[in-house]
């Protein structure tokens, strides 16, 4: 039976990728905690294919303290995808947050796959590692890892402590995701927020003056990437995943316009300290060893994720029904958020 474990499994992109598994013939067990970072509804809603389906169960609990060792007791693959995301809220207090549900949960789920002898780890990093590079695109060898913010820091230490598992028989890939977007983009990144402002007449609060650039990867990409990365012969310990659509928010915010028929109402306001200049990936590892290449184009992409923001605004997006059962033999479900 093919099997697969995935943390983080209510959330954006971990919601596309269970659906990908199950439409794939896999065995799902998703792990989520629902942690308080968004709405629970969302996460809910993020779950509302899935409503259902035999081939998926959620397990609700908290990386950082359940037993793993029953949901990983047939060595499945695993995809780990659970962490605390964002930049900006990683200074200051919020910094605990991120160590424990970044480099924690990352350190236990290495270990108990290593101890179940999964055969393989596949795990989020994130584009912030380079920082403001010297050179673009960034390669995965080449370029230094920098990271500008507290983030940066902990996805760093998780290819850090990666790289001591997979030193020791784990086989392990991260993939270092450059902004991913797309239907269910979490509420908190600055295309959702773009989209939501057109729609609702509001105002769109743009840090900078607009000329940053990131290389914008469509979810559909990254999922297919990160499936790829799970089944692929061998692997190498890091993989740049970039949809090769770099734009600048300008460039983003004129594209939505066009593609809404409203105009944008831009509150301007500084930069934000620890978000970089620019992102960039040269992609040419994963489209060696994976046999991957993004296909979804910025223009359709952008349209994607203005369609869901509107479908969700009139209230047709699927709400969230799901109901939790726990997986046989796993840690009882309990309710963390
Ligand atoms: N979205 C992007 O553009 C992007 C870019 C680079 C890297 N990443 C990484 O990709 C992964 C997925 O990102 P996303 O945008 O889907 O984020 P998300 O917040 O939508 O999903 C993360 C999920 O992990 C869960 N979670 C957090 N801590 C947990 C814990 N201790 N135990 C169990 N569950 C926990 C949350 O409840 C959430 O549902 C993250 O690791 C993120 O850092 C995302």
């Amino acid at each position: 039976m093919k099997r697969a474990v995935v943390t983080g499994a209510a959330g954006f992109i971990g919601s596309h990728l269970c659906e990908r598994l199950v439409a794939e013939g896999y065995s799902v067990t998703g792990v989520d905690a629902f942690t308080k970072y968004y709405d629970r509804a969302d996460k809910l809603a993020n779950l509302g294919a899935l409503d259902g389906a035999p081939k998926f169960e959620l397990v609700e609990d908290d990386l950082t303290r359940m037993d793993l060792a029953p949901v990983l007791a047939d060595a499945p693959l695993v995809f780990h995808l659970a962490a605390q995301p964002g930049v900006a809220p990683s200074f200051g207090e919020g910094f605990a947050r991120y160590t424990a549900d970044n480099m924690l949960a990352t350190q236990r789920v290495l270990e108990a796959a290593a101890a179940a002898k999964c055969p393989r780890v596949v795990w989020a990093s994130s584009s912030s590692v380079y920082g403001d590079a010297a050179a673009y695109p960034c390669i995965e060898d080449e370029t230094p890892t920098a990271p500008r913010s507290p983030y940066g820091v902990t996805k760093r230490a998780c290819e850090d402590l990666a790289a001591i598992y997979g030193s020791d028989g784990l086989s392990t890939a991260g993939l270092r995701y450059f902004t991913v977007y797309g239907p269910r983009q979490r509420p908190d990144m600055a295309m959702r927020k773009l989209c939501e402002a057109l729609i609702d007449g509001a105002s769109f609060p743009l840090f900078g003056d607009g000329s940053a650039s990131r290389d914008f990867t469509h979810v559909a990409d990254a999922v297919d990437a990160t499936f790829r990365a799970g089944l692929a012969e061998r692997v190498a310990p890091i993989y740049n995943v970039g949809g090769g659509h770099e734009a600048t928010m300008a460039e983003i915010v004129a594209l939505l316009e066009e593609l809404s028929g409203e105009t944008a109402v831009i509150d301007r306001r500084p930069d934000r300290f620890g978000d970089v200049k620019r992102t960039c990936a040269d992609t040419t590892l994963a489209q060696r060893d994976l046999g991957w290449q993004p296909s979804v184009g910025l223009r359709e992409g952008l349209h994607s994720q203005l369609e869901w923001v509107r479908a969700r605004r009139r209230g047709l997006s699927r709400t969230g029904r799901f109901a939790r059962r726990s997986t046989a033999g796993a840690a009882p479900v309990r309710a963390t958020a």
